[in-house]
């Protein structure tokens, strides 16, 4: 099929790996999961809880799906929400990739890692966010490390992993939140302040959910450092990231300036000049395109940076991000 003859050619020349759809299975109602692997069954590259893979799910468009399972050597395990507003990307997972086809994908990323020492743990997850918290889950039973774990979905139907959860030998640990059932939402403020101190939190899902999770913990008086979120990407507007003026952006290693047209993102108009930069999400959530800010002041736009972040002004996200001022001057 088209997906595997164009995931080939892409694999010669890009950094990364061609996996082969070993498994594809309903997670749950619009949640579809895949089991991937090397064609030749050899080992992968190892990842921590928290990470995900980017895959190109048809030619030139790449997405990015958390990894639910811990690693096992052999076997990616990602699972892919339909979007009701999906650009392509979720919809082509859901209905062209098929068992036997092969898909390019990265080594996998992580922006949400688990810190290895932090215990006690925190774990949130609403929808789809149970995926990375899944495999944090998994990983901090096998190891002994205390943790609690509050997912919320819309229905049963739409509730990924519930059986494995109610099996799970940290059952007595987790609770379940299915709206129009008895126990139907979370009070995170409540479940937030009955934490032990020094408790650090995960939460993974829609931005309502995160936002209302990270004004709990700021309620509290947890210190930003143990608040750890990942969010997904349906909730973002393209259009409004890059809405704005025009301004220029200064090089600073080079000397370069390179004008950043109005509608028009830092990191394509740098591609566009022949400037190397990394992105991944394209939306402000995954912090691959961190770049540090010399001079100018940065309209924040991204949803990775924390306020005090933001407030400093000294690094910004340049897939999304804008100028306040006329000029930015980068460390690139
Ligand atoms: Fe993900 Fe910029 S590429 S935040």
């Amino acid at each position: 099929m088209e997906i595997m003859d164009h995931a080939a050619s892409v694999a010669a020349n890009t950094k990364g790996l061609m996996l082969r759809v070993v498994r594809k299975v309903a997670l749950a109602q619009d949640i579809a999961g895949f089991e991937l692997q090397a064609p030749d069954a050899s080992t992968l590259p190892h990842f921590s809880p928290g990470a995900h893979l980017e895959v190109e799910v048809r030619a030139g468009l790449k997405r990015q799906y958390s990894l639910w399972a811990p690693p096992d050597g052999k076997t990616y395990r990602i699972g892919v929400l339909r979007a009701p507003d999906s650009r392509g990307g979720s919809a082509a997972m859901h209905d062209q990739v098929q068992v036997g086809d092969t898909l390019w994908c990265s080594t996998p990323k992580n922006h949400f890692e688990l810190e290895e020492n932090a215990a006690p743990i925190l774990l949130l997850a609403a929808g789809i966010g149970i995926t990375p918290i899944l495999c944090m889950a998994d990983t901090l039973h096998q190891r002994n490390v205390p943790f609690e774990l509050h997912y919320a979905a819309r229905s049963r139907e739409r509730m990924a992993f519930a059986q494995h959860l109610q099996d799970a030998g940290y059952a007595q640990h987790t609770r379940l939140y299915v709206e129009g059932e008895a126990q139907a939402r979370a009070d995170l403020a409540q479940v937030v302040a009955a934490q032990p101190p020094g408790t650090h939190l995960y939460v993974c899902g829609p931005k309502g959910f995160i936002d209302v999770a990270r004004q709990a913990a700021d309620q509290a008086g947890w210190d930003a450092q143990r608040v750890h979120f990942e969010l997904f990407g349906a909730s973002v507007d393209p259009v409004a990231l890059n809405a704005g003026d025009a301004f220029c952006v200064e090089l600073r290693r080079s000397g370069r300036v390179i004008p950043i047209q109005a509608g028009v993102s830092i990191a394509e108009s740098l591609l566009a000049a022949g400037v190397e930069v990394e992105t991944s999400c394209e939306q402000g959530i995954c912090g691959t395109c961190i770049t540090r800010v010399l001079q100018g002041e940065p309209d924040h736009r991204d949803a990775y940076l924390t306020a005090d972040e933001k407030a400093a002004n000294d690094q910004m996200l340049i897939c999304c991000s804008r100028a306040k001022s006329q000029r930015l001057v980068l460390d690139l």
